[in-house]
């Protein structure tokens, strides 16, 4: 048996692997300057007692939105000296209802929201009191297109400005999606888009830099091939420009190397690295999805596999489905898994949103196919989408 003395002591091709979690927050932030800087002005009347416009930024994932914020958040603690003003920072991924949020603002300043119970006309209460002594209150909501009850929140957010005497309350809303805004109802969406910023997904020439910063402070010196890194950032700005996915791909690429004893990552680590980060990414995106659209996806998943009856006969392409054939196996699952199947109508709405997260894609048959219809293709591999979705379905590995 090894002992640890022996196992420390190996060398590894990594100086500091923490900076190349997703959650680091680097000392310079490239590329992003002028967004920091603009935010910066948008909030700075905070620091003075007066209230910012509220802001909205959006942007794909991976794009800097939230490293960027905590970099404005650690600026703006160390420059307000008093208590005049607070930034407060809400993961809406899991404070996601107007209530959650409420209790979570509120928890620093009244302690006995620790204990739960309190109903939302109490919590309400509470913020008006807190911000009528003076406070300027920014919140910061980030992936706030996770919130269930957002216009109501965003009502009661904006309306406690008109009860306020001396503070006040402002909103940084945080979005990946770009097509939320239409989600929202005419009200709320102008009170959250006083201001709107858009954070662009990173150039191939980008995404090199940033990963060369990383790369000088997380591995040991001369490790790290330039064309690695290259391959890295050009198969990521292919992709989407995700700069987590950029991480992610040195990050495994260096494990590769190094459980083959090597002291040198190259391209080949990186392609190598690319299937894995690819289904831990899938993996991420279907294990969030609510059930009704992983049913969707067992669907598709299972007609790929088994193959489309209707596709060679029609000429289709391989690979293709036909829109109603998934929806008569959606039918069929949901049957079996004693779940009752939602509407077409429904139906094409998930569609529509497995599309956008890249899970599948969708395009108009023309003419002449079965009428009009969709035909529907997996954008990752069948095998692996059904050995995620499975468990989460029916419980056990078959
Ligand atoms: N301009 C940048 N410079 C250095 N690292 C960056 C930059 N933009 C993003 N990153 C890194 O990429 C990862 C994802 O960034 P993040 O802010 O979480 O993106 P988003 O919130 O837009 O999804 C983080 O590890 C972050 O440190
Ligand atoms: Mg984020």
């Amino acid at each position: 048996m090894p002992g640890f003395d022996q196992i420390l002591s190996k060398r590894s091709i990594f100086k500091d692997v923490t900076v190349l979690s997703p959650h680091f927050v680097p000392k310079d932030l490239p590329f992003r300057e002028r967004h920091i800087s603009e935010i910066m002005t948008v909030l700075s009347p905070a620091l003075k007692c007066q209230k910012p416009r509220n802001l909205i930024i959006y942007g794909k994932t991976g794009t800097g939105k939230t490293c960027c914020i905590k970099k404005i958040m650690e600026e703006f603690e160390g420059y307000r000296k008093d208590k005049g003003s607070s930034m407060q920072y809400v993961n809406c991924r899991i404070y996601n209802s107007r209530y959650r949020i409420l209790q979570r603002i509120l928890r620093d300043y009244v302690p006995e929201l620790d204990k739960s119970g309190f109903g939302l006309p109490f919590l309400y209460e509470k913020l008006i009191e807190l911000a009528s002594t003076g406070v300027q209150m920014v919140i910061v909501l980030d992936e706030v297109d996770m919130v269930k009850d957002l216009d109501e929140l965003v009502y009661t957010l904006t309306r406690s400005n008109d009860e306020i005497k001396k503070g006040g309350v402002s909103i940084v809303g945080i979005s990946n999606k770009l097509s939320f805004k239409d989600a929202l109802d005419p009200r709320s969406r102008s009170s959250l888009y006083e201001t709107e910023m858009i954070f662009e997904p990173y150039t191939a020439e980008q995404l090199q830099k940033i990963l060369l910063q990383r790369v000088d402070a997380g591995f040991e010196k001369n490790v790290v091939e330039p064309a690695a890194v290259n391959l890295a950032a050009a198969i990521t700005s292919q992709e989407s420009g995700d700069a987590r996915f950029a991480l992610k791909l040195l990050n495994k690429a260096g494990d590769v190397a190094e459980q083959e004893g090597r002291m040198k990552l190259t391209d080949h680590d990186v392609e190598s690295a690319r299937k894995m980060v690819e289904l831990d990414l899938t993996m991420e995106t279907v294990n969030t999805l609510p059930e009704m659209h992983q049913i969707v996806l067992y669907a598709i998943a299972s007609i790929t596999l088994t193959g489309s009856k209707y596709s060679r006969l029609e000429g289709v392409e391989s690979g293709f489905l036909f829109s109603g054939e998934v929806y008569e196996e959606y039918e069929n699952t949901c049957k079996k898994l004693r779940k009752r199947p939602r509407s077409t109508r429904w139906y094409k709405e998930y569609l529509n949103e497995l599309d956008m997260l890249g899970l599948i894609t969708t395009t108009p048959s023309g003419k002449g196919i079965r009428g009009q219809t969709t035909l529907i293709k997996m954008g990752p591999s069948p095998a692996s989408i059904m050995e995620i979705v499975r468990p989460n379905l029916f419980g056990v590995k078959e």
